[in-house]
């Protein structure tokens, strides 16, 4: 069976010292193997990449990736860090269309195609992320909003590349502080519909969006979910390691 992903983006938050106490924890705790059944992964601000790199080591458990890269390998595009660039630090995901980014940084069902094809290069993994609006949902139109998003982005992929992907399924009504928690009723026909096109055919499927300790559990219950990209529950270290435990209980069966 395929390991279970879980992991964590800090997003916008540690400071280096932060980011070199969460990381010390975590791979003291692991002591070099993941839990068993689990993939697990984290992704800092791109500060942290080469500490959290370096802390982490050589042939990790742990996958190191990075929220955003450009499409280009390298030019004037002032503030942005390229594939190559985010590979050369130690990332070996790099996160692509986030909900946050598609918001409020001019994310598009475009440039996610192009930065999808620019990890895939690299040979670096591509976790797209998508999710639909509350509007959206409520008109009934989940489904067919993100298999439009996964679609446009990983659009002419042959049957290799596209296996090399990760999908996370957030929608934007689910996550951060102004989220509330996703029912497992609501995820379950969103997820048949993602199922029914790419489980078998992508690397991952998994679920984020206030995933917590009490609701984990449940969430990797419903069908074709394969793992858990957490924020707020997984910052604090000994929310992460209890979430690793969790994945590697279900896995167990
Ligand atoms: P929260 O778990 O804090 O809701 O964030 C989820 C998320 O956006 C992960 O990328």
């Amino acid at each position: 069976m395929q390991p279970l992903w879980i992991g964590t983006s800090w997003k916008m938050t540690k400071t280096l010292e932060e980011a070199r106490a969460w990381t010390t924890a975590l791979t003291e705790h692991l002591g070099g193997r993941a839990p068993e059944g689990v993939q697990p992964f984290v992704i800092p601000p791109f500060t942290a990449t080469t500490t959290v790199a370096q802390i982490l080591g050589q042939d990790s458990p742990v996958l190191l990736g990075v929220q955003n890269a450009h499409w280009e390998d390298e030019g004037a595009w002032t503030g942005e860090v390229s594939v190559p660039q985010a590979k050369d630090a130690g990332a070996q995901i790099v996160e692509i269309g986030h909900s946050e980014r598609r918001e409020h940084f001019g994310e598009t069902v475009e440039t996610t195609r192009l930065k999808v094809a620019a990890a895939l290069r690299h040979g670096l993994t591509p976790l797209l992320c998508i999710g639909e609006s509350a509007e959206t949902k409520d008109a009934g139109e989940s489904s067919a909003f993100i298999l439009e998003q996964a679609r446009g982005a990983l659009e002419g992929l042959d049957a290799g590349r596209l296996a090399r992907v990760v999908i996370a399924y957030e929608p934007i009504w689910a996550i951060g502080e102004k989220g509330r928690p996703a029912t497992v009723p609501e995820l379950v026909e969103p997820f048949a519909a993602l199922g029914a096109e790419y489980t078998g055919r992508v690397q991952g499927l998994l679920y984020g969006g206030s995933v917590n300790l009490e609701n984990a559990a449940d969430l990797l219950g419903i069908d074709h979910v394969t793992g858990l990209f957490v924020g707020r529950t997984a910052w604090d270290v000994a929310g992460y390691r209890r979430l690793l435990e969790i994945g590697s209980a279900h896995a167990a069966g």
